[in-house]
């Protein structure tokens, strides 16, 4: 446990009151080692995260593991087809069991003294351990998971926060892309050397995206018309036109807005006149998913405190798993989907499925570095956010809450 006390709870009260309502953090917030384990503590422990697709564990036995600071986390489908979560520690002497990435296994074994577990998380076999000792509880640590709409959610408090309205929100928006129907077209993973609240900062809010990423503002109309009066006017009309055309088909339209308790906002929007996806030119780079018998140019996406963020379009499916690693590194999972029965080379090629958001990753990485560059330099100070960064200052707003909270 990290709890700040005597001198250092003093301090975290002392940068908490630091904070100008409407304006960036202090540095330490961005660099500070004890402030970094606060997060890890108060922020990644404490809230509902994105582990990946169902797809990743399709038969019992099914396995990956993945990190949220040093905890090392199994997810497994066992016999039951029921998906778990473990903590990748031994109940002997604490070892880490599974060593790889992902796989497939009968049972967990751990590779110091061979402690052996079944997909259930139960002990299986302990040589030499005296009779004596009961085993029925020398079970692996189970933490919660939640699998909505094909997407493994998990939560590592002991008693999870609700996550009834967001389930809820999750499966209306992303049930229709059958995502639990979906493999994988590719899977990168890549360290951006920033805070992580540095990189939550950034995508909470579009003000960049004129500057920063002329290829997704050349997909989405909306980033585009962010900084001109006329093209917003012709966004209002284009949403409102097609708004109208969907909900008398039937289709999923409409936006669910941030409201606490819940920590997720979202909805479907239109990409833009004449885009079925979101790609090069608009056209479709997959077969179509899920329900969809056509397509309705639009992209489902979802954003959680504090930095979940996934879509769908009608051909395939981008989900992220952001990692605070250290104060100065958060690493960036991208895993794109397509429909399980797509052949790469016959019905998709994984470059143009994955192109939009590798090059829009890959620029936000190089703006989130620079931007830390700058926090670690003496000069830096705050900075007050524009109208167009209230979701910035909200999440900041969020964070502090969070962070000044003990229970
Ligand atoms: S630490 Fe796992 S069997 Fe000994
Ligand atoms: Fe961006």
């Amino acid at each position: 446990m990290i709890t700040p006390t005597g001198s250092s709870a003093a301090r975290l009260d002392q940068l908490i009151a630091q904070r100008q309502p409407g304006w960036s953090l202090p540095r330490d917030f961005y660099v500070a080692a004890d402030l970094f384990e606060l997060d890890l503590e108060r922020i990644y422990r404490r809230h509902w995260l994105l582990a990946g697709p169902v797809c990743r564990l399709t038969q019992p036995g099914d396995y990956f593991t993945c990190e949220v600071g040093n905890d090392s986390l199994i997810f497994v489908r066992e016999d039951s087809g029921e998906i778990r979560g473990f903590h990748n520690v031994c109940r002997h002497r604490g070892s880490r069991i599974c060593l790889d990435a992902e796989g497939h296994t009968k049972r967990f074994v751990c590779p110091y003294h061979n402690w052996s577990y079944l997909l259930s998380g139960d002990l299986a076999h302990a040589r030499h351990l005296p009779e004596s000792v009961p085993t029925g509880d020398l079970g692996l640590h189970p933490f919660d998971v939640r699998v909505v709409a094909g997407l493994i959610f998990f939560c590592l408090a002991e008693q999870p926060p609700e996550f009834g309205t967001t389930a809820e929100d999750v499966d209306r928006f992303f049930s229709p892309h059958q995502l639990d129907r979906t493999r994988i077209a590719r899977r990168t993973t890549e360290v951006i050397r920033a805070n992580w609240k540095v990189v939550a900062e950034n995508f909470w809010e579009c003000y960049h995206c004129g500057p920063t990423h002329p290829e997704f503002c050349g997909v989405m109309s909306y980033a585009h018309a962010q900084n001109n009066t006329r093209l917003a006017a012709e966004r209002v009309e284009f949403e409102h036109s097609w708004e109208l055309e969907t909900t008398a088909r039937g289709g999923v339209s409409g936006t669910v807005p941030l409201a606490p308790p819940a920590l997720h906002q979202g909805g479907r929007v239109p990409i833009r006149p004449g885009y079925l996806t979101q790609s090069r030119d608009g056209q479709p780079v997959a077969p179509l998913l899920g329900e969809a018998t056509e397509y309705d140019g639009a992209v489902t996406s979802f954003m959680h405190y504090p930095l979940l963020w996934y879509l769908a379009c009608n051909d395939h499916a981008l989900l992220t798993r952001f990692t605070p690693k250290s104060p100065l590194e958060t690493e960036l999972e991208l895993t794109w989907l397509v429909a399980e029965t797509a052949v790469e080379g016959r019905d998709y090629n994984a470059d143009e499925v994955a192109w939009l958001w590798s090059v829009t990753a890959a620029q936000d990485k190089s703006i989130c570095e620079n931007n830390q560059l700058g926090i670690l330099s003496s000069r830096y100070q705050p900075g007050p956010y524009v109208t167009t960064e209230s979701s910035v200052d909200g999440f900041v707003t969020w964070y502090l809450h969070e962070l000044s909270r003990t229970s």
